[in-house]
């Protein structure tokens, strides 16, 4: 292994690994440094450049905090996390798709009962959510957990809503016995992901913008099916076919049905303009359900 050059580099590197015990590991690893090996010989890349990509990801690992990722954000930005979704949870056409979880999810969320307003008295159009959670004949899923979290009407999630303390817009409800929750909030806003790291300084580099159409993210899990990592956008929203995040899917875009104050079918709860939003959420069965 002396005198290498770059034809033989890739070969002596693989070779070394070759005492990896676990199969798996090997082959990601193997894969990984041919992968690596030929990006740097395909754009011949300069020493100076390799320095500027070190300093990137040496500043990426450094803006994580236990409340923000930029690991993550990276993956979510490149594609990454969509296509390893998209490897690993391919579904049948009827069930309810996928898309990023995010990084505004918070596990210290309350626990609401049916019907219940998250909003906790925030400004915005009012929004009731009518869901129903189901399996691929139709049946109910009865005691489903449903995790919904979305943004104000400033595109602000609760932890960045000046002066607000407790949870507010989120948080975990269950399907009764015909898997029906529904709660009433407010219509969320579109809002750019965060931008002030290395993420924000690639995303201005190439011409991209960070706002993400309006969103209600929901995480629905139940005994016997796939988990789902979901949201729903409104099929207005001017942001949705340049998500920077690649999250959007057609059968996730749905009418917010508006109504005039004292009109439709929630007008007793509201004496404003409001939303409607109704979904049926259909679970496929887990691999070894
Ligand atoms: C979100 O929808 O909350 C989100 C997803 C990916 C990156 C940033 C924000
Ligand atoms: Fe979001």
């Amino acid at each position: 292994m002396r005198d290498l050059t770059s034809d033989t580099i890739t070969e002596a590197v693989i070779a070394a690994m070759q005492d990896t015990k676990d199969a798996r590991t090997a082959k990601i690893l193997e894969s990984l440094v041919r992968h690596a090996h030929s990006f740097v010989r395909e754009v011949g890349l300069t020493e100076q450049e390799w320095a500027q990509g070190v300093d990137f990801l040496t500043r990426t690992g450094q803006k994580c905090t236990p409340t923000r990722q930029e690991f993550i954000l990276l993956s979510d930005v490149l594609g990454i996390t969509m296509l390893v979704d998209a490897l690993n949870n391919q579904r049948s056409a009827e069930a309810t798709q996928n898309s990023v979880l995010g990084p505004f999810f918070r596990d210290d969320r309350p626990h609401h009962p049916d019907a219940a307003d998250i909003s906790e008295g925030l400004p915005g159009t009012p929004m009731f959510f009518e869901g129903q959670v189901v399996d691929h004949a139709g049946a109910p899923v009865a005691g489903a957990s449903v995790d919904v979290w979305h943004s104000d009407a400033e595109g602000h999630y609760d932890m960045d809503v000046p002066g607000l303390v407790d949870p507010a817009m989120r948080g975990l409800f269950r399907t009764d016995e015909s898997g029906h929750f529904s709660f009433r909030s407010i219509r969320p806003a579109s809002y750019p992901i965060p931008g002030d790291g290395p993420v924000g300084e690639y995303m201005s580099a190439t011409g991209r913008s960070l706002m993400r159409p309006a969103h209600v993210h929901l995480l629905i899990d139940a005994p016997g099916f796939q988990r789902v990592t979901s949201m729903l956008f409104p099929s207005t929203d001017e942001y949705l076919d340049a998500d920077p995040v690649f999250g959007v899917k057609q059968s996730l875009v749905a009418a917010f049905d508006s109504y005039e104050a004292g009109d439709g079918p929630h007008s007793g709860l509201t004496d404003e303009a409001y939303t409607v939003l109704r979904r049926t959420f259909v679970l496929e069965p887990s691999p070894a359900g």
